[in-house]
Formats: C-alpha cells, structure tokens, sequence
C-alpha cells in the first residue's frame, strides 16, 4: 500500500544526493546516534528516577520538568536526521522487517510517553505509589529499547 510512496522517495533528485554521497549519509548516521544520546539519557534519567534507582533527592516531577526539554530537543535531532537517511535508502527500508518494528514501537512509545508516562511521572509521588512508578519506568526502557534494537538491526538483517 505504502511501496509507492517509498519509490518516490527513493528517486527524489535529493535522494540520489543522500544516497551517492559518503560524507552527507555517514555525517547524518553520527548526528542521529548524537541525538539518540541526548534523547536516551533524558528519557533514562526519569526512567530510572521512576524506577527508584537514583537522583532520589529531587522529587519525579522535577526531574521530568527538568529532563522534558532534552527529550523533546533530542527527538526533533533524531527526526530531522532520521528522514534523510530514510529517503537516502527508502525501498531497502520498505522491505526491510527491522524498519516496521522500529515504526510500530516507535508509535506505541511516543503515544506511552505523551500520555501514561507523563501523567504518572508529574503527579504527586504519594498518590501515585512507588510500585505504579515502577511499572512505568520500566514499560518505558522496554518501549525505547524495542525502537533502538530493531533500528540498529536494520542493517545487519535484510
Ligand atoms: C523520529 C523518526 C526517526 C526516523 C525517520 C529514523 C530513521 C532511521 C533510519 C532510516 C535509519 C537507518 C537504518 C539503516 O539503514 O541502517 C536509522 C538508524 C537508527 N536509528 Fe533512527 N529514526 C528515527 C528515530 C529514532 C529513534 C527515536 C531512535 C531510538 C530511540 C532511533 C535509533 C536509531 C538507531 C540505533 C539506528 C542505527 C544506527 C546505526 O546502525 O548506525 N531512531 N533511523
């Protein structure tokens, strides 16, 4: 359904550029692991807090608010530099099984973080009880990691 979206992308003049130039496609590829570190830790920091492993003096809700502005910053890094490479090798990724499970936690993980997560890590700690925290934190490592494993994936399996 998507194959002639993807076949448009690939023959985008500007593909070709992205696809034909060592430099554009591998300075982007370490801009996106740059912006990954930044994401990650921003959204591992609150994970962990949530978690109890750690930065225990600050209240969750702080943490969040002071970690929120990294995690957004760090994903619009990750996006700007994610369709690049994505139009750079479009149909490798239409056929590519690794791309669609990135994409399907990927969607499950922003809609868990704008929500769930949110919701649970800027409420009052004594409402919420440390065992929700938990669970939260961890569904969250669990989500990420289920976009970041298959993403790394998609160039060793084919
Ligand atoms: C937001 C939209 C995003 C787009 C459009 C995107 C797109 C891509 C593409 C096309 C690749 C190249 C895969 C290959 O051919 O080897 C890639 C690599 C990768 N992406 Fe993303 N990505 C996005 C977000 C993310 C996020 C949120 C994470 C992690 C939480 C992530 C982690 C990675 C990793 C680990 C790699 C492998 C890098 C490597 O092997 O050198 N990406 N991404």
């Amino acid at each position: 359904m998507l194959q002639p979206y993807f076949e448009w992308m690939e023959n985008l003049p500007l593909s070709n550029t992205i696809r034909d130039s060592v430099y554009i496609y591998s300075v982007d590829q370490a801009l996106h692991l740059v912006f990954l570190s930044v994401f990650a830790g921003a959204v591992l920091i609150v994970d962990l807090r949530l978690l109890g492993r750690g930065f225990s003096q600050q209240p969750v809700a702080q943490v969040a608010q002071d970690a929120q502005p990294w995690m957004m910053w760090g994903f619009l890094g990750l996006f700007l530099t994610g369709i690049p490479q994505l139009f750079g090798t479009a149909m490798k990724q239409y056929y590519s099984p690794m791309f669609w499970l990135k994409i399907d936690f990927l969607s499950v993980a922003i809609i868990y973080t704008l929500t769930i997560r949110r919701k649970v890590a800027m409420a009052d700690e004594t409402r919420v009880g440390p065992l929700w925290g938990k669970v939260v934190g961890f569904v969250s490592i669990v989500l990420w990691a289920g976009v970041a494993i298959p993403a790394r994936l998609i160039g060793l399996i084919s």
